[in-house]
């Protein structure tokens, strides 16, 4: 998993991976900086590591991401909070093996802030998604969703409280689904 921040989807993850039943287990974790997610990972007994774009620059820095989840045998990246734009390089490296959360219904409200896009927009309907990762941003298939009604008097901070809660059903049900039909295609374990 690539993370940079608070890590409430990684924790999620990690719980529902617990679930004997789960086809995905989480193997190891990179953040690209100090991240509160790596303390649950750590918690949970999954290896973590930082990997700092700033003394490397980006192509090291994907290069070494690329080659410890190689040394660690993942199967499927899943970014949840990661804010780097991956290299077309390393997408074509992982081509339909990264899949990402994103807090709206896309193709609606691509990019930063969705929340207050959407309540200024007025949007009547909001939501998450997790998509197959490609080189243009939010933009890959879309492998599932959670909608929610916004309230009237909603603001941007109730909204995202209540679009977490989905993201934290959805993300665990996309990658079972996802991690499953991998294990059909190869008869192995989805690792992420
Ligand atoms: C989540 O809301 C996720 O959807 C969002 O960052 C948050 C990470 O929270 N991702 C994006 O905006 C990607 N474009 P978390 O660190 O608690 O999982």
């Amino acid at each position: 998993m690539l993370i940079s921040g608070r890590g409430s989807n990684l924790h999620a993850l990690i719980e529902a991976a617990r679930k004997p039943s789960s086809p995905f287990s989480i193997v190891f974790v990179v953040a690209d900086r100090e991240a509160h997610g790596c303390q649950i990972a750590e918690k949970a007994g999954i290896p973590t590591q930082i990997v700092a774009y700033e003394k490397r620059g980006k192509k090291e820095a994907e290069q070494e991401i690329d080659r410890m989840l190689g040394e660690r045998a993942v199967e499927i990246v899943c970014l949840a909070g990661f804010k780097r734009l991956l290299s077309p390089w390393f997408v074509e490296r992982w081509r339909r093996r990264i899949l990402n959360i994103h807090p709206s219904l896309l193709p609606q409200l691509r990019g930063l802030a969705t929340h207050r896009r959407a309540l200024a927009e007025g949007h009547r309907q909001h939501g998450c998604s997790v998509h197959i990762v490609t080189e243009k941003l939010d933009a890959g298939e879309i492998l599932g969703q959670e909608k929610l009604s916004v309230k009237k008097d909603e603001s941007p901070e109730s909204l995202e409280a209540r679009v977490l809660a989905l993201e934290h059903q959805l993300y665990p049900r996309v990658l079972a689904d996802y991690a499953g039909s991998l294990v059909c295609g190869t008869g192995r374990e989805g690792g992420a």
